[in-house]
């Protein structure tokens, strides 16, 4: 049987980069951000013990939301010129969900990716629902999803069918994370009950994704989710590999992840991928903030007084925000998510841009920022 240990150390991670680096782009706002072996030597000596745990090689991903019809609907040709235009700027990290447009977005990356050479990308996706045919599709944010309505389980069983379903609705052979998703509080459809299903993904899906890890199936696996509390449970209870906090780390809101998630995670040595580093666009000037209509009391002039000085400075508030939020040692990915090619490319042109240490300077003297928060060098 193939352990973690040999697993990881047969090199699966080292054949992804050998075949990543040569399209990688060279992201020169930092040396974090360059490719091949270089970020191989530059992680190991900047993150030290993190590496230990498996993260995708790539600091930049495309996140699936947008592809799944997030919002408003998007054509199958836009989705396929968003995921092109990512790739023709060199990202090979991609993540998605079942959840997102009910298999819509798992579709579309397998139509992309299925013809692609496997070793040539990273994939994550997640479980947690399964979907079951439906006439009646229900109610939620995704605009025109595909036929199905969704079941939570948690349960062992329910992970490996749920990873089934995903692998033969991407058309793909592996996958390479799996985030156990929205197994949170600020899930509607849980609140509070939370724990309940918490109790049951202990026991079930958490051992199960472990066993698959060690069995060689998957690389890694760990919680995607919007709040901090269900990480640092698992934390306690499992033996995670990495984690995909979303919306709790970005320019404009990040104390408590700052302050609590990064600390934990950094003692445990699992890196953390950055979901929703635009606040699901509202730091792409969207007035729209964390997938609601309904912006914090104040955020919008925070967001303002942060533009102008950015505008000050050379800088463009997305670029700042996509750049912040990639900073912190602990976290290994920013993966924004994109609904063109020109946004696609767009993001990755961003983590190119070199920012004046001015500017965080500033940031940080107006309290715009927190004084600690580690900014790009
Ligand atoms: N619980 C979880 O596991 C969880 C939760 C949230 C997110 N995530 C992951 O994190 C990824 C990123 O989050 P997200 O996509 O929800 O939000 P986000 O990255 O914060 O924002 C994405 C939105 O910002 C806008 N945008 C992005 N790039 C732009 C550009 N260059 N110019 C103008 N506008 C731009 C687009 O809005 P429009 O589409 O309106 O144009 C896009 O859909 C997700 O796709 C998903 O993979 C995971």
């Amino acid at each position: 049987m193939i352990t973690r240990r040999n697993f990881l150390s047969t090199g699966i991670k080292g054949a992804a980069v050998a075949a990543i680096a040569p399209v990688l782009p060279a992201f020169n706002g930092s040396d974090k951000f360059s490719g091949g072996d270089k970020i191989k030597e530059h992680e190991s000596a900047e993150k030290g013990p993190l590496i230990k745990k498996y993260q995708p090689e790539q600091s930049f991903g495309l996140g699936g939301v947008a592809i799944g019809n997030a919002f408003r609907p998007t054509t199958d040709r836009q989705a396929q010129e968003a995921m092109e235009g990512a790739w023709a700027a060199g990202v090979r990290y991609f993540d998605t969900s079942p959840w997102y447009g009910l298999g819509l977005s798992e579709r579309r990356f397998g139509h992309f990716l299925h013809n692609k050479k496997r070793e040539e990308y990273v994939i994550s996706t997640k479980v947690g629902r399964l979907l079951k045919p439906a006439k009646e599709i229900p109610d939620t944010m995704w605009q025109e999803p595909s036929p199905f309505d969704y079941e939570y389980d948690y349960s062992a069983s329910g992970v490996r069918r749920s990873i089934e379903d995903s692998l033969q609705r991407m058309g793909i052979e592996s996958i390479d994370i799996v985030f156990i998703h929205d197994l949170s509080p600020d899930n509607e459809d849980m609140g509070s009950r939370w724990t309940e299903y918490f109790k049951t993904a202990r026991e079930g899906a958490m051992p199960e994704l472990t066993k698959m890890r060690e069995e060689g199936l998957i690389k890694g696996w760990g919680l995607g989710v919007n709040t901090i509390e269900p990480i640092l449970q698992t934390l306690e209870v499992a033996d995670p590999d990495i984690f995909l906090s979303a919306t709790k780390y970005s320019l404009i809101e990040h104390e408590d992840a700052l302050n609590r998630l990064l600390p934990a995670c950094g003692k445990r040595n699992v890196p953390i991928i950055s979901g929703a580093p635009l606040n699901s666009g509202f730091l792409a000037g969207i007035d729209r903030y964390n997938y609601s209509r309904d912006i914090p009391a104040g955020f919008k002039e925070k967001r303002e007084r942060i533009k102008g000085i950015a505008k000050k400075h050379g800088v463009d508030l997305r670029t700042a925000a996509l750049q912040f939020a990639a900073a912190p040692p602990e976290i290994s990915a920013v993966i924004p998510g994109t609904r063109s090619a020109q946004q696609a490319k767009d993001n990755v042109q961003s983590m190119k841009v070199k920012i004046p240490a001015d500017f965080w300077a500033e940031l940080k003297k107006q309290k715009l920022i927190a004084g600690n928060a580690p900014v790009p060098v």
